[in-house]
């Protein structure tokens, strides 16, 4: 007979009786997310330097739409003991943070290393490894020190090494409790995002800012992580990573199967291919359809910066995992010229593209958020096949509502079918290392400010004390991980 994997037997005959069968194997770990900038608050105390976001909405408040800043946030500097409760409460293996670098080196350099900032983040890792939760630490969560800014920020090739000093220092400073390092958060919102308006420092140049930032990264990641490979993983043995943010994109019809490629890997392989890619370097596709663009608009250089053979060499290989922060998928369009859309950011504008709903996807909140689950598990094959990368470690995860409500069903139910198409994907054979919750708690949502919750804890932030209660996600969530699967049995477990 024919070996069928339990999960096309599932697939076609009992999927849900199948599906709480399949169990997480022993090493999967569970955790969840916050970001400096989310949840740490205290902006402005003892020496901590001014980030880009402290700096922009102070000065320009609109760019929220609550008109909010992250001034106390979930006010997770003086809470954090709160914050590891509520770890140990949902049972979580790993707890995934971010370091402020203003708050650890105000000026942005390592000139000065603050003592609160090192106080804050010893305390943190320490407290967490006390209850038996990995910290996993990322360096760049969008919070780049304003003074680095001013000096160009991530479109001056400089912030290589200013990026390489700072890692160096956290790695010193907290290396010996760390052992999964994640670099910078989602490159592609910190040049695509911040270049086009979206995100701090909100700046417009989509042309060429956008591209510098985008080479100045890649080689910002690998310089930080052959620091560590070299000086700090035969002490340490950690791993490390960047997490890259995925939409998974499918054609509309047919006939956009070309298009929809090119579209990952105008999103996707411009931030993955030069690190793991067996040739390394950009997307070849994409290198052309720019340098095109470019010419055609008169430019006399590339848009998008040639690599060297070094820098190619220098990249190639910086990973010990592929990081994945996942949320929704789109399907894609081929357009005549000009009529590209809807988000520029995308990347539809040099591809005349556009990105649509598959409507028969719910959505949540607005129809930004396709609820698209299987799109989670083909990613996986896509990263696994594309790549022939190993371990995968899922570093976001989680859903968005306006509602407050302690009874978030539509956010259950999305952990729940996101969780169902991992186990498939192991079941498939593909390494699945982790999942991340994205996240803890009610925090500062970017433009969105506070109208918008992903927590698995609601935070009430009319409250001095800034309270944390648990939803109904996060009781779904302590069972998954106490039994280790997605039973029917959830509610006979008894959460705090
Ligand atoms: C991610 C980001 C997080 C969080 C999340 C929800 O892209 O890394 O900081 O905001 O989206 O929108």
């Amino acid at each position: 007979m024919q070996f069928i994997s339990v999960a096309v037997f599932c697939l076609v005959f009992i999927p849900s009786w199948c599906l709480e069968n399949l169990v997480f194997p022993p090493d999967f770990k569970f955790g969840v997310a916050t970001a400096a900038y989310q949840v740490e608050g205290a902006w402005n105390v003892n020496d901590k330097g001014e980030s880009v976001w402290d700096s922009v909405l102070h000065s320009q408040p609109s760019l929220t739409m609550d008109r909010s800043n992250g001034d106390v946030a979930c006010d997770s500097y003086h809470l954090w003991r709160r914050d590891i409760e509520m770890a140990v409460e949902l049972g979580v293996n790993m707890y995934r943070f971010s370091i402020s670098w203003p708050r650890l080196l105000p000026t942005g350099f390592p000139n000065i290393i603050s003592e609160d900032g090192k106080r804050y983040y010893n305390d943190l890792i320490d407290g967490l490894l006390e209850k038996g939760i990995e910290p996993v630490v990322t360096l760049y969560h969008w919070d780049l020190p304003q003074s680095l800014q001013d000096l160009g920020g991530w479109a001056n090739p400089l912030i290589i090494e200013w990026f390489a000093d700072y890692a160096k220092i956290a790695y010193t400073l907290f290396g010996d409790r760390v052992s999964t390092w994640l670099t910078i958060n989602e490159p592609l919102v910190v040049c695509d995002g911040a270049y086009n308006k979206m995100w701090a420092p909100f700046l417009d140049d989509m042309k060429i800012g956008r591209y510098l930032c985008n080479k100045n990264v890649m080689m910002a990641h690998a310089k930080a992580y052959r620091i560590y490979d070299e000086e700090f993983r035969p002490l340490y043995h950690g791993k490390l990573s960047m997490p890259n943010i995925f939409f998974w994109f499918e054609p509309e019809t047919p006939a956009d199967a070309e298009v929809s490629d090119l579209l990952l890997q105008m999103w996707e392989g411009r931030y993955s291919h030069p690190i793991y890619s067996k040739t390394g370097g950009w997307p070849p596709e994409i290198e052309k359809v720019l340098a095109e663009n470019g010419k055609r608009e008169g430019y006399r250089q590339p848009r998008l910066p040639t690599f060297t053979k070094e820098e190619i060499d220098f990249v190639k290989g910086t990973y010990d995992f592929y990081a994945l922060n996942h949320y929704t998928t789109r399907l894609v369009r081929k357009e005549k010229p000009g009529q590209a859309g809807p988000w520029p950011f995308y990347g539809c504008e040099e591809l005349d593209v556009s990105v649509v709903n598959d409507p028969l996807w719910t959505t949540a909140v607005t129809d930004w958020f396709a609820i698209n689950p299987e799109g989670l598990r083909k990613q996986l094959h896509w990263i696994n096949s594309t790549y022939g990368v190993k371990d995968i470690l899922i570093t976001e995860n989680g859903l968005p509502t306006v509602e407050k409500d302690l009874n978030d069903f539509t956010r259950l139910t999305y952990i729940k079918s996101n969780l169902e198409q991992i186990l498939l994907a192991i079941d498939d054979g593909i390494n699945v290392m982790g999942y991340t919750a994205w996240s803890l708690m009610d925090n500062f949502e970017w433009s969105s400010g506070y109208l918008v919750s992903y927590g698995l804890y609601s935070v009430d932030f009319t409250s001095p004390n800034r309270t944390r209660t648990p939803r109904d996600s996060a009781r779904f969530y302590y069972s998954v991980i106490r039994t280790r699967s997605i039973t029917s049995r959830q509610n006979e477990l008894n959460y705090v």
